[in-house]
């Protein structure tokens, strides 16, 4: 047993990086097809089949930034998509829950009404109806 030197005893932090969240870049704020500001329909338009939004589903027309859900009654609601926040068009529906990509603010596709901050503003309402098996949205309900 010869007295080993212990070996300086070094404390090595391993893996701890401190990566910040990355990829949460707020560039999809300024998108839009044309330029300006995303805009929801100022006037009736055909969003799809009616058999597209099942009872107690929703289901997101990013085109027109229009999100449409369906009751258990099978009645209609339409809400524009674009944020409260700061004016980004959402992108993401999670069941009948909206996400904004811009800053995580949630929206209940079923009522408009806001499940997370930092919006507080619940979603604008629009008219909409169902037209020969097709959805229609319009504007303001
Ligand atoms: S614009 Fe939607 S959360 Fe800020």
């Amino acid at each position: 047993m010869s007295g080993s030197p212990s070996a300086s005893r070094r404390t090595v932090l391993r893996g701890a990086a401190l990566t910040p969240v990355a990829g949460l870049g707020l560039a999809a704020c300024s998108g839009g097809s044309g330029g300006g500001a995303p805009a929801t329909p100022t006037a009736p338009v055909v969003l799809g089949a009616g058999s597209e939004v099942s009872r107690g589903g929703a289901q997101l027309y990013q085109d027109q930034n229009v999100v449409v859900s369906r009751a258990e009654d099978g009645s209609l609601k339409a809400f524009s998509s674009i944020c409260t926040h700061a004016g980004c068009a959402i992108n993401k529906l999670r069941g009948t829950t909206l996400v904004c990509p811009c800053h995580g603010s949630e929206f209940d596709a079923k009522t408009g009404k806001v499940l997370r901050a930092p919006a507080t503003v619940p979603l604008h309402g629009l008219s909409v109806e169902e037209k020969d098996g097709k959805i229609v949205a319009g504007p303001g309900a």
